[in-house]
């Protein structure tokens, strides 16, 4: 049997209303269809879009690990995130739940899946939350004045001042969790989800602003040559693994989240379709995110190598050079704050769940006895710049240590198990009647195609990358 799920269970859709779906009348279900997309977009779009793409593409040589970026979108990413809604779905459970359903066993070794996922949301949420605390402080700093300015040693300086500050780096941080922790404690509301829906396409609307601005600088031609001109030399083993790594990271998927997202679909949503446009509406994010910044880098006399600094360096040097930049920098930051902020909840909706669900702790003791481990293991990663600098496990400080282990070997680690539970073990028929909504679609052969890439494409391609990758092979 699988964990029940709570009647003050997440439900991370606006008009979230339970018992709409047939058998599972306790159940939260998304109710409208563009819900469904927002909700999942809403995952999705987040930090990894506005900081970690710019700089992975900037660290790893642009245009080369872009291509490697959208074929592994393609054939990894897409497919895993299929996988995922197909058995949330299918189960109408939490991850952990779904897969002992699916396995038909309570003691599955698939439930190695989700122990990967739990582990993982500690560990991504451990370095997310201090980005999300940059990216809280920049409000505060945006609306003081300071930040504007052209000249990279005064970017660069105020950026360097507030992650070396011990004390800063704590505080926002912190706050972050305190302000996680109660909109989960609260359940999501209609609130959260509404305003995440209006304000996507206002974050859309000012990106494309400072892609205009970006694109009319003098350093436009470098900046985008820089992204698309592949130069396939800087492909290395490692540069394959961080682009593997981000197409997980970026659409939420190896670890569960896209299960209990799944599970909450509505009987005649198309999920090969709402995946589809979700990741094109996700692509489309980073990508501009990339026109903005990358066209700025050359024309300030950035470094595209900067990596996680490359975000608060550039950002204000665009706006420094537009009317009214402050005010539109402040709206930015603020936008970014709310993404994240999405796709924070998504993730510490995981760990949670499993201790209200499998322990029977209440939600509210749940969400405080992981928001104190997070800031237990979290802090190793907010004082990486100051305190813990020195402390290193295989040469890399904890911040980048939780980074790099999540992305690049638990969620593929992940997704390898879930495409090959569903291309080899799973009944084909499952599947089909999940992605046909049992016959009313007319999709065969867009089935036959993701059952044969799940089979032969998805895990060769994730296994030799990742071993490759680490050395192994
Ligand atoms: N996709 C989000 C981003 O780009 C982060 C995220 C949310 C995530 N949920 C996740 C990453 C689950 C991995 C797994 O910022």
């Amino acid at each position: 049997m699988a964990v029940k799920q709570g009647e003050k269970g997440f439900q991370p859709l606006t008009e979230a209303a339970a018992g709409k779906v047939a058998g599972v009348a306790s159940r939260g279900s998304f109710v409208t269809a563009i819900g469904v997309i927002t909700a999942t977009l809403g995952s999705a779009v987040g930090l990894g879009n506005i900081w970690k793409f710019p700089s992975l593409t900037g660290l790893n040589g642009g245009a080369s690990f872009l291509l490697v970026y959208l074929l592994s979108t393609l054939f990894v990413g897409l497919p895993v995130m299929i996988s995922e809604l197909t058995i949330g779905r299918r189960t109408r459970a939490n991850a952990i739940g779904a897969l002992q359903k699916v396995a038909g066993s309570d003691r599955t070794p698939w439930l190695v899946i989700g122990v990967l996922g739990v582990l993982s949301a500690f560990f991504i949420l451990a370095f997310y939350t201090e980005v999300a605390g940059w990216v809280f402080a920049y409000i505060v700093k945006s609306v003081s004045g300071g930040l504007l300015s052209t000249d990279p040693a005064v970017t660069t300086g105020v950026f360097t001042s507030l992650i070396t500050d011990p004390v800063q780096s704590l505080v926002w941080q912190w706050l972050v969790l305190v302000l996680v922790g109660f909109i989960i404690i609260l359940g999501v509301s209609k609130g959260i989800e509404q305003t995440t829906k209006r304000l996507m396409p206002v974050l859309f609307a000012l990106l494309l602003i400072l892609v205009v601005r970006s694109l009319t600088l003098p350093g436009a031609g470098e900046g985008l040559a820089f992204l698309f001109k592949p130069d396939f030399s800087l492909l290395t083993k490692d540069v394959l693994l961080a682009a593997m790594g981000l197409s997980f990271f970026k659409l939420s998927v190896g670890m569960g989240t896209m299960i209990t997202y799944g599970s909450y679909y509505r009987e005649d949503q198309n999920i090969p379709k709402t995946a589809l446009t979700v990741m094109l509406a996700d692509l489309s994010v980073s990508i501009l995110a990339g026109l903005a910044i990358f066209p700025a880098v050359f024309t300030f006399g950035y470094e595209p190598t900067a990596g996680p600094s490359l975000l608060f360096i550039t950002i204000p040097s665009i706006f420094a050079s537009l009317p009214f930049g402050s005010v539109f920098m402040v709206m930015f930051f603020v936008l970014a704050a709310i993404a994240a902020l999405g796709a924070m909840l998504s993730i510490f909706e995981v760990p949670v769940a499993y201790l209200n669900e499998r322990f029977n702790i209440s939600r509210r003791t749940s969400s405080i006895i992981i928001g104190v481990l997070l800031a237990l293991v979290g802090s190793l990663a907010a004082l990486s710049n100051s305190l813990t600098a020195n402390l290193k496990l295989f040469g890399l400080t904890m911040f980048d240590l939780f980074d790099f282990t999540t992305s690049n070997i638990f969620l593929p680690v992940g997704g390898l198990l879930l495409t090959i539970f569903v291309g080899w073990i799973w009944n084909p028929k499952e599947t089909e009647d999940e992605l046909t909504n049992k016959g009313v679609i007319k999709n065969t052969s867009v089935v036959k195609a993701f059952i044969l890439i799940c089979r032969f494409v998805s895990p060769v391609l994730i296994l030799i990358i990742l071993l490759n990758g680490l050395g192994l092979f």
